[in-house]
């Protein structure tokens, strides 16, 4: 505890932090094929509805906190309320980073494998193949070896970036790469709308098809927003107790959604207008960024350019957020156990990639340590974490503000920084018993669901 807390250096700087930590895999990989697969316009339509009324409290509040106390999670719930057990809220934070950050760094390994690729030209025999391409995607992620190097490797940059702290790492590599994935995202979604056929992926993304959105797509529209803007462990909790009272919090926390939302769309128009204009599977899923795209790209001009563009874009949105998991173990360390930032996170980075490696083990190159429950230990951790860990800590935390903290102290922090100092308290406590009780229910429908067999809704 001995070493003064650091700030961020910019109020920019924090900004682009924090939607660095937002813009991620979730944007770029995982939106466009949930909004592909799910009513395009119309998904779009009820992720928004989630980010406005459920992901814009929980940011706030994990603003608000982080900043007042100044810690990450445990100790921040401790300070505000010491001797009680809503410190295991923080716990649950840093449990959830472990797991998320397992899978993370396994995906961002298979993205460096596929700059390697494309730059080697390896996309050039997969054209308008995508069935060989999904045999590439399958056999390089079932191997046992050759997907841990490229994790370790990913582990690597993200250790070193948060070694260097919050001002010289995170801040720095935050303000170097996120206005390069918006200028990158911005040319390859000009390349796309410029070939002909390409505008048919904009109707395909923008044109609501309500008759695709089921029950189940907004239980999913809910689940995305938690993982896309990075709550419900204490990320932005953290992030915000590297803040000085000066912030506009309801500013910055609606930089960081605009952000987010932004580059996600930006995304799905770069990839359907690309995968229109060739001809390929709109509706592929999660094979979308590493099948169809890999054949899509080398029947362009420049293919492997574009391509090598993208993966490039996609591995900086990827290393942004992984930071920012790290950064929640590495806090809880330096602030509640008094260790070293370079001790905290060589050795729990070391742990993380550790388990990781079970992660991609269980795909098919070894052991999988859950077989018992009839899935692999990757979709296990994916699904414990965005069905249940991230949802819970947001729902505490919101409880938290509205039942332990009190709403007058919540404003009095938020307020610090806004020149209008007027919010209204009902509107903030109704804000936040939404945001809460919307969780709760999707919460209890899961666990509903997995003991009846059916869900209320979904
Ligand atoms: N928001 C990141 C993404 O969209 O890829 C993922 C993420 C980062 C989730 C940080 C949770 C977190 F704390």
């Amino acid at each position: 505890m001995a070493e003064k807390r650091e700030h961020w250096g910019s109020r920019i700087g924090f900004i682009l932090a924090a939607s660095g930590s937002a813009v991620g895999i979730g944007n770029i990989w995982k939106y466009p094929h949930m909004a592909g697969q799910n009513g395009g316009a119309a998904f779009t339509l009820v992720y928004l509805a989630c980010i406005l009324i459920v992901g814009l409290s929980i940011v706030i509040a994990e603003f608000v906190i982080g900043r007042k106390t100044q810690l990450s999670p445990v100790g921040a719930f401790e300070k505000l309320a010491p001797g009680s057990s809503w410190k295991y809220v923080g716990y649950l934070g840093v449990a959830s980073a472990f797991v998320i950050l397992s899978f993370y760094g396994v995906v961002g390994g298979w993205i460096i494998k596929y700059i390697v690729v494309s730059i080697t030209g390896g996309f050039n025999g997969l054209a308008g193949d995508p069935e060989v391409a999904g045999n590439v995607f399958n056999t390089f992620t079932t191997a046992t070896w050759s997907p841990i190097i490229y994790q370790v490797l990913f582990m690597g940059f993200c250790i070193w970036v948060i070694v260097n702290g919050v001002k010289g790492g995170i801040e720095k590599w935050s303000t170097i790469m996120m206005p390069l994935i918006v200028v990158l995202l911005v040319v390859l979604a000009i390349r796309g709308i410029t070939l002909p056929g390409g505008m048919k992926g904009i109707s395909f993304l923008f044109n609501p098809r309500f008759e695709d959105l089921t029950a189940s797509s907004i239980v999913l529209a809910l689940g995305h927003s938690f993982f896309t803007v990075s709550l419900g462990m204490g990320t932005m909790m953290t992030y915000g107790s590297y803040l000085d009272k000066k912030q506009n919090l309801l500013n910055s926390a609606l930089w960081v959604l605009f952000l987010d939302t932004a580059i996600a769309m930006l995304a799905g128009v770069a990839i359907f207008t690309t995968v229109f204009a060739l001809g390929a599977n709109p509706a592929e899923g999660p094979g979308l960024i590493f099948v169809v795209l890999p054949s899509v790209f080398p029947q362009l001009a420049a293919g492997t350019l574009w391509g090598t563009l993208f993966f490039v874009l996609l591995f900086m949105a990827a290393l942004t957020s992984a930071i920012s998991i790290l950064e929640v173990v590495t806090a809880y360390f330096i602030d509640q156990k008094g260790w070293s930032r370079k001790k905290a996170t060589i050795q729990f980075g070391a742990v993380i990639t550790i388990v990781g490696m079970f992660c991609s083990f269980s795909l098919g190159g070894g052991v999988n340590i859950t077989e018992f429950l009839g899935i692999s230990f990757f979709d296990a951790v994916d699904y414990l974490s965005s069905k249940y860990m991230l949802p819970l800590g947001g729902m505490f935390t919101a409880v938290f503000v509205l039942k332990r903290w009190g709403i007058p102290n919540f404003i009095e922090e938020l307020t610090s920084g806004m020149e209008d100092s007027n919010l209204s308290s009902s509107l903030i406590r109704s804000l936040l018993t939404i945001a809460a009780g919307v969780v709760a229910f999707i919460i209890f429908n899961e666990i509903y669901s997995k003991i009846v067999g059916v869900a209320l809704i979904g």
